[in-house]
């Protein structure tokens, strides 16, 4: 329905998302569910990074391989829960710079408030993956990448766990040119911006604070 939008529906990725959001789900299993879904779909969101070739010497004779070309990702979680997806994918991308913004959701008014902003000196010559485990009003989203963007990166990109259509609206429209990526879309958001089913509190329950 939106073609800047991929829901994955891989199985180990679908299996995974099942514990995760089975409320008796440890903190200790949910982070480690919550960072190999990342790795999952780190493999499939980099798919199109660009390739050079290299000469390199194999133990038989020369040969001309393919390798990423330039200066790798940029990953930029929001926090908190954004940082339980930042080892799954730094698993695959070793290289990756890390920035992070610091968000969280006014209750009451469920508006994005910022309190920290740090991202990587040369993020303008990488692709960024901004990663956060639910989009939900999109508020968090928007902002975090309105602020990537000033700083003119290669690229960016979106990976959250869960998203509710109300987030996928809000985030497309405010940013069309970024492409969001998840591993399910929800039915809704409820009266207090919780995603349904959803999963709960995503920062709570990885980081055991309830
Ligand atoms: C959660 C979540 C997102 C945000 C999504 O963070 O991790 O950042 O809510 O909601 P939105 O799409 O309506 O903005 P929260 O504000 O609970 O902070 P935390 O990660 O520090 O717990
Ligand atoms: N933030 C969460 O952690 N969970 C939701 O369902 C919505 C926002």
């Amino acid at each position: 329905m939106y073609n800047n939008v991929t829901v994955f529906d891989h199985p180990l990725i679908q299996h995974k998302l099942s514990i995760l959001r089975d409320k008796s789900t440890s903190s200790k299993d949910f982070r480690a569910l919550i960072s190999e879904i990342a790795t999952l779909m780190c493999y499939d969101a980099t798919r199109d990074l660009p390739l050079k070739e290299v000469e390199i010497e194999t133990p038989l004779c020369k040969a001309t391989v393919k390798q990423i070309s330039g200066k790798k990702l940029a990953v930029v979680p929001i926090l908190r829960a954004g940082l339980g997806m930042v080892d799954g994918i730094t698993n695959l991308v070793p290289s990756s710079r890390i920035g992070h913004i610091g968000l969280y959701r006014d209750e009451e008014t469920l508006q994005p408030v910022e309190y920290y902003c740090k991202l990587p000196k040369d993020i303008n010559e990488r692709d960024v993956f901004v990663v956060d485990p639910m989009l939900a009003t999109g508020g968090s989203a928007i902002d975090a990448v309105s602020q990537i963007k000033l700083r003119g990166p290669r690229s960016i990109r979106f990976l959250c766990i869960i998203a509710a259509p109300e987030g996928v609206e809000a985030f497309t429209k405010a940013h069309p040119d970024v492409h969001v990526f998840c591993a399910a879309l929800d039915e809704k958001l409820n009266e207090k911006g919780y995603i349904v089913p959803g999963l709960g509190d995503a920062g709570d329950r990885i980081f055991g604070t309830k």
